[in-house]
């Protein structure tokens, strides 16, 4: 292999991997992937990017990208196994980093393995330690030696992620290796990742992502040692872009720097809006939250009534609110009571709001008034919705007198003033009623912003822009009447957020900060009482992906102000950056690799959300900001399906296939959703010019996402190259050249199983990667001809479609994916016999040998399930659990599901042979279930042998798991072969 010595002398090495396939192209460790994967997930705010704003959804995982890039450059090789593991070491997920990984002391360790303890610690003192007897590497060495017992996704639990280590920490001792297999002279990924790209492009890799949104993907590659080009339509994602790189990748010293004139900024902040006397009382205790509610006028008693859905404030702390009626004035006082008994507890989680209804002491009424009614909801003859609540104007900040919705504080919770004197970290808090003081209070708040909102709104310290209606943005002008985005701020966010904007008008790293504290200080921020270990807290607006209105919401005081200026520090070292804002079809600059994460589908709605910060950010921004433009320019967005998301897909991956070295390459990363999406996005890389090449299925979904959603998801990386030349076939030819190379593409994964198997004792495929690369290998032919039957793809693929026509575009990538399908043998199966099951069969018996190989996760089976093409399988299923879902067996089934219009089908040959193998279970006589089964099966001497397989085949893969079932079948086996006919 060539030898790269000189970077200086880049020019004159050899392009070596010029024609090389990459890595990625034919091999990828998904399942360590995917394990680490959601590790980070796992870290929420631990992640190294996501405090600059957590508002952002759908994060790309950085070590997503780092897998990426690093296998985008690396060579597949004749030894694809010593690459793989050259790959792991690199990424830091072979076993032998587990050692440095390890984050406890001696203590853990030897809880956590106590058959290996003695190897690496001291017990002859009183507390556990290191042996000091062996080196750092030794130690190591033994403690990896641990962790190989375990599967790989359980070792994360113990260990820290691979960013949490430096680089030296990670890799030292793996250069030697890494270099003599790739023929490099690096001592750091940068170095490697440079020396890489200047074997296979000639230079650095230049790397880009056009639809960056937080700026994820392109801050990995960068940190890896790419020359990085970023873009993306909105402001706000451009924002996160720079800061990303601007404030988390700045150098130790720059971000020290920063960090210090950032800290002395929010202090002034929090300065002001402590001078200004609106929240502290008396005594000098400072409010640390302050709640209010909804109020209106019940019809049927006359009385305000504060609406809330329970009227607990702090469960630990068993914190409620209470009602007493003021009967001379038509309204509540509302006692705040702490230490309350568990009944009283229990009770007031009753608020006044229940399933849209509102129910409250004077009302003595069960069924309630709805809210609809107080709000005068009404419809028009074509059925469009109106009600009767005053439209918000742009002088408005809260309700007018008369307007139907009121707006009440009801509880402050303070901080004693004592100990915040004091410094104590964790100072005494409890919750009150307001005082008439408090009232007061609220009047200055009110009266501070009344005077002068117009004149902030013109300088750009607050919001004056109206509020369009959408998807998401006509939820709260429905619900509230508001029509100006500074609606959704009370006067004391309002306060707050004009100060912290005022001082970020001169400094940008200060602009996430207001993003920050907009998030968190809105009338869509909300109370939640069990929050914070139980005693309460408060949640911010982008907790999820809408603008939901509240009953009650939360003001965070100005004292958490300081908060919003921490972020981690990632430094990058050498990298070029471009950050640009436009369109993604925008692109001028030849790029070697992009990856990319576009929009799609029922995805968030960027644009429309982030017109929440748009509104705060647009006036006034400082320099770099001052060059984009501040507007979601919604118009301009890619989002939904149909013909038009497809027409501007095609524009913006034509764009960048143009925009592409030839010998470059692509990934593109998206959620799984249905095979319509994955089809649609077939199609649209093959009218953008480019070619599929391999499909990876990385499952990227955490634990708690999956116990919300109960459904799984993972995301697909779909790696293309450039379509090179033109290529004219016709269909019957084609079907062929499909068939031989999903063939042979499963047939080399499976072989590389086996090596792998051997070698490690560990596959590296699963099922699903078998599944998408015998999809892409259909693709991979598919996509490279540019006309079928002399139809031009590139055109056809843009052609609008009637409803519910199916193109030759559909029909050959369904065929491409059946193709698949049918290779999909499971281990123990004929292939002959495989291509007779129908889909339901198919589906149960390739999940049985599935399950075999250990607990298998939900998403397995959605996507077999879809694969098959079984609508509703439900009736197999004995358990739908995420990570441990489960088919019934044989005896679960019983007698279940035979019938017509059962997944199964009527004569289903599986179906009967999992009925015989239930009777004799439940020891019936093998003559008459043989009887039966001759009876039921139609032509059954020509299906006798099929059946015999199938039978076998059950019982080899739940010997382990149901030895009854397993023995059972072996019965029936025997029985069938020995009956005499
Ligand atoms: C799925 S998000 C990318 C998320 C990103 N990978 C991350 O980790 O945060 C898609 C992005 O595409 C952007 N976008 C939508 N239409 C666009 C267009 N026509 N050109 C460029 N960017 C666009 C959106 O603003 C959004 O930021």
């Amino acid at each position: 292999m060539m030898t790269v010595t000189a970077l200086e002398n880049a020019e004159i090495v050899p392009f070596s991997l010029k024609d090389a396939p990459s890595l990625i192209e034919k091999a990828w460790p998904t399942a360590k992937i995917s394990a680490e994967t959601q590790k980070e997930r796992k870290a929420v705010h631990g992640q190294t990017l996501t405090g600059l704003g957590s508002y952002w959804k759908g994060r790309k995982p950085l070590i997503l990208t780092r897998a990426c890039v690093l296998a985008a450059l690396m060579p597949a090789t004749e030894d694809l196994e010593r690459d793989v593991e050259i790959f792991e070491k690199l990424m830091g997920m072979a076993d032998e980093t587990f050692g440095r990984r390890f984050i406890d002391g001696p203590a853990a360790f030897n809880r956590l393995f106590p058959d290996h303890a003695n190897q690496v610690i001291d017990y002859s003192g009183r507390a556990l330690r290191w042996r000091g007897d062996l080196s750092d590497q030794e130690r190591q060495r033994r403690i990896t030696k641990a962790f190989m017992d375990l599967p790989y996704a359980e070792r994360l639990d113990k260990v820290r992620r691979p960013e949490e280590l430096t680089e030296q920490e990670l890799l030292s001792g793996v250069w030697d290796e890494v270099n003599d297999h790739l023929g490099t002279c690096a001592k750091s990924v940068p170095e490697l990742v440079e020396q890489l790209g200047v074997m296979r492009f000639g230079r650095r890799p230049k790397f880009a992502d056009t639809f960056s949104g937080s700026g994820q993907i392109p801050f990995e590659a960068a940190r890896m040692g790419c020359d990085v080009y970023a873009s993306d339509l909105n402001p706000i994602a451009c924002m996160l872009t720079w800061s990303s790189f601007n404030i988390v990748g700045a150098s130790r010293s720059e971000r020290a720097r920063m960090d210090r004139e950032r800290d002395a900024v929010l202090a002034e902040v929090e300065g002001e809006i402590a001078a200004l006397g609106v929240e502290h009382d008396e005594s000098g205790n400072r409010a640390k939250v302050y709640l209010y509610c909804i109020e209106a006028k019940c019809p049927r008693t006359g009385f305000m009534v504060p609406l809330v859905s329970s009227w607990v404030i702090s469960k630990k702390r068993r914190v409620i609110g209470e009602l007493i009626p003021d009967h001379v004035n038509k309204r509540y006082e509302i006692l705040i009571r702490s230490h309350v008994d568990e009944d009283e507890l229990a009770a007031a989680n009753l608020g006044t709001v229940r399933s849209g209804r509102i129910f409250h002491p004077v009302l003595e009424d069960e069924i309630g008034v709805s809210i609809k009614e107080m709000r005068g909801d009404f419809s028009d003859e074509a059925g469009k919705n109106y009600n009767l609540l005053r439209r918000w104007t742009k002088e408005d900040f809260c309700p007018r007198g008369g307007d139907i919705f009121q707006e009440r504080l009801y509880a402050i919770q303070w901080i004693n003033g004592g100990d915040i004197k004091k410094g104590k970290s964790n100072p005494s808090t409890w919750f009150a009623a307001p005082t008439a003081q408090d009232d007061d209070r609220e009047n200055l708040v009110k009266d501070i912003v009344g005077k002068n909102l117009a004149a902030w709104q013109a300088a750009g310290f607050a919001p004056d822009m109206e509020i369009e209606k959408g998807y998401n943005t006509s939820q709260p002008m429905r619900e509230r009447g508001w029509t100006h985005w500074h609606h959704m701020f009370s006067p004391r966010d309002l306060l707050l957020i004009h100060i912290l904007k005022k001082h970020a008008i001169l400094h940008p790293d200060l602009y996430p900060a207001v993003c920050i504290a907009a998030n968190n200080h809105s009338r869509l921020a909300r109370w939640t009482f069990s929050q914070s270990g139980g005693d309460g807290g408060t949640k911010a607006v982008f907790s999820n992906q809408a603008l939901n209105t509240l009953l009650n919401f939360a003001h965070r005081g100005g004292y958490g102000v300081r908060e919003y200026g921490v972020f981690s520090s990632a430094p990058i070292s050498r990298a070029s950056v471009v950050i640009k804002q436009g369109v993604a079809q925008g692109i001028e600059e030849e790029q070697d690799i992009f990856v990319t994460d576009p929009p799609y589908a029922d995805a968030v709605n960027y644009d429309e959300i982030t017109e929440f910060f748009i509104a705060w950010l647009r006036k006034n921004p400082p320099p770099p900001f001052d060059e984009w433009f501040w507007d979601s320019r919604r118009s301009l967005a890619i989002k939904g399906e149909g013909q038009s998301f497809k027409a501007s897909m095609i524009d913006a991956y034509g764009a960048m296939a143009e925009h592409m070295s030839d010998n470059g390459l692509q990934i593109v990363q998206f959620t799984h959703q249905d095979a319509k999406t994955w089809s649609d996005m077939a199609q649209i890389f093959w009218g953008s010019g480019l070619q599929v090449v391999q499909d990876w299925y990385v499952s990227t979904e955490t634990m708690t996402e999956l116990k919300k959603g109960g459904y799984v998801q993972g995301t697909h990386m779909i790696v293309l190259r450039k379509r090179r030349d033109e290529q004219s076939g016709y269909q019957d030819e084609i079907v062929h050249e499909i068939r031989d190379e999903v063939e042979r593409q499963i047939k080399e994964m499976i072989g590389l199983n086996d090596q792998m198997d051997a070698a490690r004792g560990e596959n590296i495929f699963n099922d699903a990667d078998l599944q998408m690369a015998g999809y892409a290998a259909a693709l991979r032919i598919l996509t490279a001809y540019t006309k079928i039957d002399g139809i031009d793809m590139t055109r056809e693929a843009l052609r609008p479609r009637k409803k519910g026509e199916k193109t030759l575009v559909d029909e050959l990538t369904e065929f491409a994916v059946q193709t698949a399908n049918e290779f999909l043998v499971p281990d123990g199966l004929d292939r002959a016999l495989w291509l007779e099951l129908n889909g339901a069969e198919r589906f149960y018996l390739k999940m049985t040998d599935i399950e075999e190989a250990g607990e298998a996760k939900l998403d397995q089976f959605q996507n077999f399930a879809k694969a098959f093409r079984v609508g509703d399988y439900d009736d197999m299923m004995a358990s739908k659990s995420p990570n441990n879902a489960r088919l019934k067996t044989a005896i679960k089934l019983g007698k279940t599901s035979m019938a017509e219009g059962s997944p199964f089908g009527r004569d289903s040959i599986v179906r009967l042979a999992l009925r015989g193998v239930w009777r004799i279970a439940k020891e019936d006589e093998v003559d008459d279930v043989l009887e039966e089964l001759r009876e039921m099966i139609p032509d059954y001497l020509r299906k006798r042998d099929t059946l015999r397989q199938i039978i076998a085949y059950v019982a080899a893969k739940r010997e382990h798991t149901e030895p009854d079932e397993a023995s059972a079948a072996r019965i029936l086996g025997t029985a069938i072969q020995t009956e005499r006919i």
